[in-house]
């Protein structure tokens, strides 16, 4: 009886598909899920055709890049129907390279060390990371990408930017490409990001660290570079550009794990790095303009026992002055998150000369206190959390939600009253309230939304409504959005590699009364694929979901019983033909006949 008064009580109206692994995606009943664009689709004017077996460079850096994690959508300005014809913005975070090019087997093994990856794929690699602007319409109640579009954009590894805010001119911002310290070549696994009010499009670089090389004992910088995991000897680029090599360009690596701010109106424009937000290994920027018109970003810095940050601005955001706003990101106070175990908390300001953020502890300035962000909020005191993914508020309830995706190295002496299980396999999710609705109060009361993982395994300790079925429980919350009607929907990252049978999706959250905690699996992902970048459009017709490497078997190269390569992937979604490896795309959801999704 209960059960079903969760049921009717929730604000979601869809048959869920079954939960499961197999080589392709499913949708809630009544659904149509369409793929968009794809790893190697032309982009810019003039880009090749994909032509996986003889891949360029300069082919690549005109064509859809690799692994599509966040997804923004701005409607254009001046369009009959904001909800049918719009840009599409699309982080490229990282790349595979066993999937990508053909003939190579995983590079990260200790015997391999990355001895296949010649310059001329790594090259390949720098120009398939990024971000991708692309022009969408909606022909006949299908998406289209607008071809040749004047708005079409790649940004790479080596795309020019500017550094601003605190850091800018900074002498460990400085290198021998750049004796000012203002700017910088690309941006680095980019993984979630936000839009802004005024159209401008925030992301996010989050494993910065794994594009260095070389060691960090000895190094000028040595616990600043430990803090961060710097170098993670996860790309060899470091052997064939001297700025990837931590012995020979010192500093590089400051200028990487920032927010960039980039405006996809005007494809001229020049990325910037807004340092004043802080360093760290940044997963998202959603954001909200508070009642005093400020404007507030919220954002987790993805590592164990790291934490949740948010950024206020100083100035205010004027609606009717888009060019007023174009800065407002550069000037703000930074602010580190404390759950206290009565349900209350702080945000703790990371502010130079405050506290303990003084030279007495090796700060000489507000550049080093946002260059080492963590170090700072070590000395405040923050809370160690379980791996703070997006965190997005709800204009509606102005209540701000926390993805905490796993962190199974937390041991029992370590649990805390926010973080409450030891070997957190499949996290939780925190919500947060700030006091009076105000997004920049420093004081906030919290509770767990739920705790995820399998249900029916009670050593697990999930808490789903006892109304989740079967198929509609999730682990390893990673991405979310907050629709139009206040609804929350949650994207996971993770459940293929842990043998729970399942992938990983996109699922439908209740939030509000009786059937608070009741999840529904809505889209399903192919095998070995996460899911990223949920963004529904305005109306709620379209949500657009980013499946990221699928055929990818996870850390331990055995989740399918073979390692899966490009020769002979794990699926060769979504074209399934001979010779064609699995490839990173976009999906458009729809209701068929049209409608609102999930309605
Ligand atoms: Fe790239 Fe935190 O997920
Ligand atoms: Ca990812
Ligand atoms: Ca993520
Ligand atoms: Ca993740």
């Amino acid at each position: 009886e209960k059960a079903r008064a969760e049921t009717d009580a929730s604000a979601f109206r869809f048959k869920e598909p079954a939960a499961g692994v197999d080589e392709r995606h499913h949708v809630a009943e009544g659904h149509d899920a369409d793929i968009l664009i794809r790893w190697g689709d032309p982009v810019l004017p003039g880009a090749p055709a994909f032509d996986p077996k003889s891949q360029s460079a300069e082919a690549q850096a005109g064509q859809f890049g690799y692994n599509n994690d966040f997804l923004g959508y701005i409607p254009l300005p001046g369009a009959a129907d904001p909800s049918a014809h719009g840009l599409l913005v699309v982080n490229h975070e990282y790349t595979n390279e066993e999937l990508m090019f053909p003939g190579i087997p995983p590079q990260h093994t200790k015997d391999v060390r990355f001895k296949d990856m010649t310059k001329a794929l790594v090259d390949i690699e720098m120009m398939a990371h990024g971000g991708s602007v692309i022009e969408v319409r909606k022909v006949n109640g299908k998406w289209q990408v607008v071809p040749d579009s004047k708005y079409a954009r790649r940004i790479t590894a080596e795309t020019e930017m500017e550094i601003t805010g605190p850091a800018a001119g900074a002498e460990r911002m400085k290198t021998s490409y750049d004796a000012e310290g203002r700017k910088v070549r690309g941006m680095l696994n980019n993984c979630a990001g936000g839009i802004t009010p005024w159209g401008t499009w925030l992301t996010c670089e989050e494993n910065f660290n794994g594009y260095f090389w070389g060691k960090a004992d000895g190094h000028p910088e040595e616990a600043a570079l430990k803090r961060y995991g710097v170098p993670g000897n996860s790309y060899n680029w470091g052997q064939h550009y001297d700025r990837f090599d931590l012995a020979k360009e010192p500093n590089e690596s400051n200028r990487f794990g920032w927010v960039v701010e980039i405006d996809p109106l005007d494809p001229t424009s020049v990325p910037k790095k807004r340092t004043a937000m802080g360093r760290f290994k940044h997963e998202g920027a959603a954001n909200i303009v508070n009642k005093d018109r400020r404007f507030v970003v919220y954002q987790g810095d993805d590592e164990r026992f790291d934490y949740v940050y948010k950024f206020v601005t100083e100035g205010r955001v004027d609606p009717a002055d888009r060019a007023a706003n174009m800065d407002l990101l550069d000037r703000g106070t930074l602010h580190v998150a404390r759950y206290d175990a009565d349900g209350t908390g702080e945000w703790l300001p990371l502010v130079f000369g405050e506290g303990p953020l003084t030279a007495a502890n090796g700060f000489a300035s507000q550049a080093d206190v946002v260059i080492e962000a963590r170090r700072a909020a070590d000395l405040l005191g923050a809370t160690k959390m379980d791996r703070p993914e997006d965190v997005e508020a709800n204009p509606q309830t102005d209540k701000v939600y926390v993805m905490l995706t796993n962190n199974a190295r937390r041991k029992a002496e370590q649990v805390d009253a926010a973080n409450p299980r030891a070997n957190n396999e499949f996290g939780h999710i925190i919500e947060m309230l700030p006091e009076g609705g105000d997004h920049a109060a420093r004081k906030f009361t919290w509770e767990i939304l739920v705790k995820c993982g399998d249900p029916s395994i009670a050593d697990v300790g999930a808490t789903f409504s006892s109304a989740t079925s079967k198929d509609g429980w999730f682990g390893m919350p990673d991405n979310c959005a907050i629709d139009s009607e206040g609804r929350l929907w949650v994207s996971t990252d993770g459940m293929s590699e842990k043998s729970t049978g399942r992938t990983d999706g996109l699922f439908a959250l209740d939030t509000e009364g009786a059937a608070r905690g009741t999840s529904k699996l809505f889209f399903r992902c192919p095998a070995g694929a996460e899911l990223c970048g949920p963004m529904p459009t305005p109306d709620l017709t379209t949500f657009f979901v980013a499946v990221q490497h699928p055929g990818d078997d996870g850390k331990d190269w055995s989740a399918f019983g073979r390692i899966s390569t490009f020769d002979d992937p794990a699926t060769r979604w979504p074209d399934f033909q001979d010779g064609m490896p699995p490839r990173p795309s976009i999906v458009a959801i729809t209701k068929r006949g049209g409608g609102k999704i999930a309605g």
